[in-house]
This record gives C-alpha cells, structure tokens and sequence, in this order.
C-alpha cells in the first residue's frame, strides 16, 4: 500500500546489482511511495549486472560511476540534479566488496592493497559521497543519507574479516558527517545496520547460510528480509524522521537485544 511518503522527493541510489540486492529493493519501494531518482553502479557492476532492467522499471536513468573516485561522484551528482530537475533529497550507499573476502584470504593473512581496497569501496566513499554532495551544495535542507551496516562493525565474526573494520569506520563516517551537514544544511546521516541477508555481497562471505540460520534464530522477530530493510530505508528518507541522525540504527528482528532464544536453548539441549 502507498502512500506518497516521498511525493516530490529526488534522490541517488548505489549498489543495484540484481533483484536480490537491498538497492534494487529500495528503488521500487521508493518508486512505489513517489520519489524520483537515479540509480548507479560501477562500471563493471553495470555489464554484469541487470540494473538497465531495474531502470526501465522505475522509469529512469543509470550514471555508471565508481564509488572510489571524487571524479565520477562529482558527475553522477552533477548528472543527477540536471536530470531530475532540482537538488537532491536522499542518497543510499549500498556498497560493499572486500577482494580478501572475495579471494578466500583468512585474518591473519590479509593482502594490504586490498585491505586498503575493502576500506576505500566499503567506507571511504561514504566520505567521499557526503563530501562531494556538500562541495556541490546538492543537498536540500532535510535532506537523508543512508548506508547499510552490519553488526560486525561492534562485535566479532569469524570470516567477516576486514569488512568489520570497514562497517566500523562507515559508522563512524556517519556520526562525523552527520554532525557536519546538520548544521551546515539539516541533512541527516545515518546507517542501517541489517540483518543477514541472501544477496550477492552477502552469499560472498564463506559460512553465510549457517550465520543467517543463527541470527535467525537469535531474533525473536527472524531476520529481516531485504524488502523490510528497503522499507525502513523508505521511512528514513521521509519527513517523518526528520530529527533522526548521526545514528547506527539496527534493523535485525531484535538480534542485537537479545542474550538467547528459547529456540537456541531447546536446540542446543537436545
Ligand atoms: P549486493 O552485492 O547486491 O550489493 C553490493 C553493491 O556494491 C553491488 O551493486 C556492487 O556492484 C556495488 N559496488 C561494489 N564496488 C563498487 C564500487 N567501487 N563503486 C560502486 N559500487 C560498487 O549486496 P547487498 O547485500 O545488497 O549489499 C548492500 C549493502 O548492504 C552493502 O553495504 C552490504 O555490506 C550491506 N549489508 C549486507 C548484508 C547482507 O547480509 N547481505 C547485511 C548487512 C549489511
């Protein structure tokens, strides 16, 4: 059901790969309740991917760009007030890619250019995001910009590795920038922290259907699905959050709140 939460509202939205992505999710769920807006990925994500699908659908544009570099961010902003005709309203950052995941590297043998990578993809360009909308002054007042987060950010997972410092530093990017674009322009700056969830980024990390079967079990309300988080998203993006920021807000059917499920006691007393 609609309701024209962001009737007039324009806004970017990174990270639509497929229709498992939380991004792609978030696109028909912002198009179902009126925002305009343009979608991107980076080069390579756009020939495998089937965002040019996700496009016609919500009746847009893709501005390829890689989140890394200030060049085509200042681009795609530049591109995207043009094409939807004013400023913009909302930002999600839905990017996540750790080449040591990717390649099966463990913790105590990480390749450092890659670290670095994982840092500059996953976290670095949020800053890099917030940074240029400021440069370009291509916020509204009452603006909202998101990223997704993961609770390995505060507490620690074996095979998440260096993709726990990475949601540890966006959080913090979050909280710093946030502080800054209130006063600058009452924007606000938060994170999603989700729970697991079946996606491309998600199925990367090896182990992933037994943490997602555990988190499952741990939350009291089950894990939540990517359409929940796109909703959430959707909610934050409206005016009726509009004094919400600098916030890591999780979204996990109650995971982080609970110490353990009568499910997991009668399980594990079997
Ligand atoms: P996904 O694989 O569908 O999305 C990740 C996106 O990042 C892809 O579209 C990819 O092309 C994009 N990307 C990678 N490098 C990029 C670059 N240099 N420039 C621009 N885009 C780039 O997976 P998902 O799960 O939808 O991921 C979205 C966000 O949600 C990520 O930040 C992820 O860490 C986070 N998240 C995911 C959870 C999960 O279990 N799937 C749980 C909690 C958070």
């Amino acid at each position: 059901m609609a309701n024209n939460l962001l009737k007039g509202k324009r806004g970017i939205i990174f990270g639509a790969l497929d229709e498992n992505s939380i991004a792609w999710k978030t696109a028909l769920k912002v198009k179902e309740e009126g925002g305009s807006f343009t979608l991107t990925n980076a080069p390579i994500a756009m020939r495998m991917g089937k965002i040019n699908e996700l496009a016609q659908a919500c009746n847009t544009e893709v501005i390829s760009a890689d989140a890394t570099s200030e060049e085509d961010l200042k681009n795609l902003f530049t591109k995207s007030m043009e094409l939807l005709g004013g400023k913009i309203d909302f930002v999600l950052h839905s990017i996540g890619m750790s080449p040591n995941i990717r390649k099966g590297k463990e913790y105590g043998d990480m390749n450092y250019d890659w670290y670095l990578k994982t840092i500059d993809i996953s976290a670095l360009s949020f800053h890099k995001i917030l940074q240029t909308a400021e440069k370009l002054d291509a916020m509204n007042e009452w603006g909202s910009i998101m990223a997704l987060s993961y609770i390995a950010a505060q507490r620690s997972y074996p095979d998440y590795t260096d993709m726990a410092q990475a949601k540890a530093m966006l959080e913090s990017i979050a909280r710093s920038y946030g502080a800054r674009f209130a006063k600058l322009k009452k924007v606000r700056v938060n994170t999603i922290s989700q729970s697991p969830t079946k996606t491309t980024a998600g199925a990367g990390i090896s182990g992933f259907d037994v943490f997602f079967d555990f988190a499952n079990m741990m939350s009291p309300l089950g894990n939540a699905t990517a359409e929940d988080c796109a909703a959430y998203i959707t909610v934050m993006f409206s005016d009726f959050t509009r004094m919400v920021t600098m916030q890591n807000l999780m979204h996990d059917g109650g995971f982080s709140s609970t110490g353990i499920t009568q499910e997991m006691v009668d399980r594990l007393s079997k």
